[in-house]
């Protein structure tokens, strides 16, 4: 398996495992999102990664460009979406994606990572319940959901020392897409 960067050839084959993962109900939706968000301006800097087997796009995750108020100079980044086709799940391809995306945007000097998803599964690579650490998402989250919304820290110290609302791409800026 190979992970790097999406290229501009890689758009139709991404956007078809976005489909395949996400199902057929959701699945349209997101890869409209994914597009969406690639082309828009507010999202940069962006990290756009694929796993290949073989030719074969297998996964894909993208991080787009989050500002914290007040603290608008902390670079920092959302984590939406990640996909891995049904027939490569389980194989960490999906940990991967992650574990590169964040060492990319360390690199790039980004703080930290927020990610709305499901608590059983990120947590596994660092992430915790952000509401609490006094993140707020953009959209409110219901109290029974709350735990789904997290925060990564890639750089000690920087939780607890700054809280805020979290601000996204205006291609994300929408309720429809903070309803976990
Ligand atoms: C969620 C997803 C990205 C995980 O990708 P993956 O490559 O299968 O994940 P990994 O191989 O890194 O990790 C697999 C582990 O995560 C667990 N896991 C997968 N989905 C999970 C979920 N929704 N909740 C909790 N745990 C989950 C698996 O049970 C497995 O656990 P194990 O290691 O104890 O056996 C993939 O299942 C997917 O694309 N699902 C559909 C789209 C989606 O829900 N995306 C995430 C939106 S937040």
């Amino acid at each position: 398996m190979i992970i790097r960067e999406a290229l501009g050839a890689d758009l139709a084959a991404l956007l078809a495992a976005e489909r395949e993962a996400f199902g057929e109900e959701e699945g349209p939706e997101i890869a409209k999102l994914v597009e969406s968000l690639l082309t828009d301006l507010t999202a940069k800097p962006l990290v756009s990664l694929v796993a290949l087997s073989g030719r074969q796009v297998t996964g894909h995750i993208l991080f787009t460009r989050a500002q914290i108020a007040s603290n608008e100079h902390i670079p920092a980044a959302i984590l939406a979406p990640l996909a891995v086709i049904p027939a490569s799940q389980n194989r960490g391809v999906g940990g991967r994606l992650i574990e590169e995306g964040v060492r990319i945007l360390s690199e790039s000097g980004v703080k930290l990572i927020f990610v709305l998803g499901h608590p059983g599964y990120y947590p596994r690579y660092g992430f915790r319940p952000a509401g609490t650490l006094g993140f707020e998402a953009p959209y409110p989250i219901p109290e029974e959901v709350a735990d789904a919304w997290m925060v990564r820290e890639l750089s000690p110290g920087m939780i607890g020392s700054i809280k805020g609302k979290v601000h996204c791409a205006a291609a994300l800026d929408r309720p429809e897409y903070w309803r976990e």
